[in-house]
């Protein structure tokens, strides 16, 4: 083989390579969505919502969007179609993690009403 052959090569083996780790990056680099918002909290008031905060203390996405999806305003879709009830994630994931902390002594989230609604 001469030089030429073997630079050839080498060059459509690199694309062929880099092409493949495409589709692989894009699952990696997964949409974390904002850093804050604010939730939707009915006649109680808005609801003030760390968000990147909680995906670092909780790591597992689906411990929330289990029940809604990755989606600006899927909480409130899901409690218009009855796929979630009212207070159903305030119940049964914010106050439930935020108490099992607290009662294991562990830095927590607030449990009183108007610690989380404005
Ligand atoms: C403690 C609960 C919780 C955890 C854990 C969580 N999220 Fe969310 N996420 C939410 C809430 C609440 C919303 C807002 C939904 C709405 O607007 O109705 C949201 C919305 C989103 C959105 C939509 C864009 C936006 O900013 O509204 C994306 C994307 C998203 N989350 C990605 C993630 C990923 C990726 C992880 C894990 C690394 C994660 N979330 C972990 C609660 C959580
Ligand atoms: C850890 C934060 C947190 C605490 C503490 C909290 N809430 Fe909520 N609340 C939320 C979130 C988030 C929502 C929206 C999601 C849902 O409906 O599950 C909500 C929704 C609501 C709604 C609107 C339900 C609807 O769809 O019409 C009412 C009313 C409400 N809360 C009352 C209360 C009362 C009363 C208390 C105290 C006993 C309380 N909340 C404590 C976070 C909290
Ligand atoms: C699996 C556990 C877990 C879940 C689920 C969870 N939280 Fe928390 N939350 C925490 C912990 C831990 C902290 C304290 C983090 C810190 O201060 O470092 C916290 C802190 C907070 C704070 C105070 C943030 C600040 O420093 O100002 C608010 C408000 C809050 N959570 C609201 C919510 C709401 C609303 C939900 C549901 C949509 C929720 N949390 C779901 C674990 C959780």
């Amino acid at each position: 083989m001469n030089k030429k052959v073997i630079t050839t090569c080498l060059a459509a083996c690199s694309i062929v390579a880099g092409l493949s780790l495409i589709p692989v990056s894009g699952i990696m680099a997964q949409d974390p969505g904002r850093p804050e918002l604010t939730l939707n909290g009915g006649s109680k008031g808005p609801v003030y919502f760390k968000h990147q905060l909680h995906q670092a203390v909780v790591e597992d996405c689906a411990v929330c969007h289990k029940d809604f999806e990755k989606k600006t305003g899927a909480l409130d879709d899901a409690k218009k179609t009855g796929a979630l009830k009212a207070k159903q994630v305030m119940n049964k994931t914010c106050l439930v993690c935020h108490r099992a902390k607290r009662k294991a002594g562990e830095k927590s989230g607030p449990t009183s009403c108007n610690a989380c609604h404005s």
